[in-house]
């Protein structure tokens, strides 16, 4: 895979060096100890502002989750807060406009026992597709006392201090180790669901966080995926936050993806950062599961590997038949779309990426490319999905059978697994019996 970091993205490495530099560390220290002093007694609280109803926080087996975004007048609007034990932080994760200067602004986490810590978030300047939204992580350390338990209450506030989020339930995640993940949030698109974790589960991912932008009362996931959430394969996350003014429908899915890789950064070592009707295609014989791409320690300070989108979809004068998707759509597009044109996706090392858009590591480590020839490519089937409108599809003339291929393999591989199941079953029948009979003669 060719290192493109030096080409396309030159801003990562320097504008990551202020947050590892030991000595802007040490600076920032002194800065933040000179604020600590300033600020923590020098004013008393006369109001905390908090939207009420925006506290409630719902539980999963995966900690616990905002039910909506906490807004208040001067604070950022936040999308969830977490405690890492792995890190040994809380985690805070917004959104904001470009003119909102949070960067400039001091917070404080105010833990009951009455431990604080000044803290502030690293600035997000960088516009991919000129969407009027950026991200906002703010992140303190836990003390002590709250380390090891489930959940607790805490404060965060700005700093001179009146405006506060109070008593903010902050649950500790799960901390589950998988080597390949992946995350995405849906909204009423269920009957794509099964084939896209059959596919991938085949492929080598080990557990998906599925982030269910449905009001609670609609959604049917809970049902539709019950397997799956019972084998322990998928995690449902309630994640029907409300929109903004002034943003787009994106801040939600930017919120969940900083939120997914903020969740996971110690426990994940890659997350495929795709939607439902896009696939991660293995392009190398020798290599047919995905990890055989990525566990590699060249890797281990990458932020991404990008993986190039391709379209697949039908001619239009050829009726799909099958039951799947991929069996409908066995044309594909002539070429693959080109690199920084809004149709590139990510398997990101979440360890490595501080702030994350749709497309794009907006800041973290190098990114690398994968080659859609030789390596992965993403195979996208838009033709199949619902909101095609308003969305330049290629013409579909190129024959291509090798997903398809994939899927057989998929379908016979669990075909095996059934009949040796039940080979097994009758095997075991068949030589109890006689067993108990023979053992019954001798005695
Ligand atoms: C946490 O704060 C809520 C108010 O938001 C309060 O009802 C609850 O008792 C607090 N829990 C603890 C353990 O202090
Ligand atoms: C939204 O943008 C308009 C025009 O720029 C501005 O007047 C308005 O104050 C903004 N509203 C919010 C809630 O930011
Ligand atoms: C990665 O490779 C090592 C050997 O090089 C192997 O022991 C390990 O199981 C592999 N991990 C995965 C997830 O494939």
């Amino acid at each position: 895979m060719e290192n493109e970091n030096n080409k396309t993205e030159p801003q990562l490495v320097s504008a990551l060096k202020p947050i590892t530099g030991k000595s802007c560390l040490l600076i920032l220290s002194i800065l933040v100890t000179a604020y600590v002093w300033l600020f923590s007694g020098a004013f008393t609280i006369s109001r905390d502002v908090v939207k009420g109803p925006d506290l409630r926080v719902q539980e999963t087996t995966d900690g616990c989750y905002l039910e909506d975004k906490l807004q208040a007048p001067h604070l950022p609007d936040l999308h969830s807060v977490f405690a890492d034990r792995i890190s040994g932080q809380v985690v805070f994760v917004g959104l904001k406009l470009l003119r909102q200067t949070w960067h400039r602004v001091l917070f404080r986490c105010e833990f009951p026992s009455g431990d604080i810590s000044v803290v502030h978030a690293v600035d997000d300047r960088r516009s991919f597709g000129h969407l009027p939204q950026y991200v906002v992580v703010l992140t303190c350390p836990i003390p002590n006392e709250y380390r090891l338990r489930s959940s607790f209450n805490i404060t965060l506030r700005r700093l001179p201090g009146t405006d506060a989020y109070r008593n903010i339930k902050a649950c500790a995640t799960s901390n589950e180790k998988h080597f390949l993940a992946m995350c995405t949030m849906v909204k009423s698109v269920d009957a794509f669901i099964p084939q896209w974790l059959d596919y991938h589960r085949y492929l080598g991912v080990q557990h998906v966080y599925i982030y269910d932008n449905d009001k609670p009362a609609q959604s049917t996931l809970q049902t539709s995926l019950q397997n799956y959430i019972k084998a322990g394969f998928v995690t449902l996350i309630p994640w029907a936050h409300s929109t903004s003014v002034n943003k787009t429908y994106l801040e939600v899915q930017i919120a969940h993806e900083n939120d997914c890789i903020w969740r996971h950064k110690h426990d994940v070592d890659w997350m495929i950062k795709i939607d439902v009707d896009e696939y991660i295609q293995p392009m190398d014989a020798r290599r047919p599961r995905i990890p055989e791409y990525l566990n590699d320690s060249l890797y281990d300070s990458v932020a991404a590997v990008r993986i190039q989108n391709w379209f697949f979809g039908h001619p239009p004068r050829i009726a799909p038949r099958g039951d799947s998707v991929i069996e409908r759509n066995r044309w594909r597009a002539e070429k693959h779309t080109l690199q920084n044109t809004g149709h590139d996706k990510n398997i990101l090392r979440p360890i490595n990426v501080h702030y994350y858009k749709i497309h794009s590591v907006k800041l973290g480590g190098d990114v690398i490319s994968a080659d859609p020839y030789t390596e992965m490519r993403l195979v996208h089937y838009r033709t199949d999905n619902q909101r095609a409108r308003h969305f330049d599809l290629p013409k579909f003339k190129e024959r291509d059978e090798s997903m398809v291929r994939i899927r057989q393999a998929l379908v016979n591989h669990r075909l095996q697994g059934r009949s040796s199941k039940n080979n097994k079953r009758r095997i075991s029948k068949k030589v109890r019996k006689p067993k108990i009979s023979k053992e019954t003669i001798r005695i």
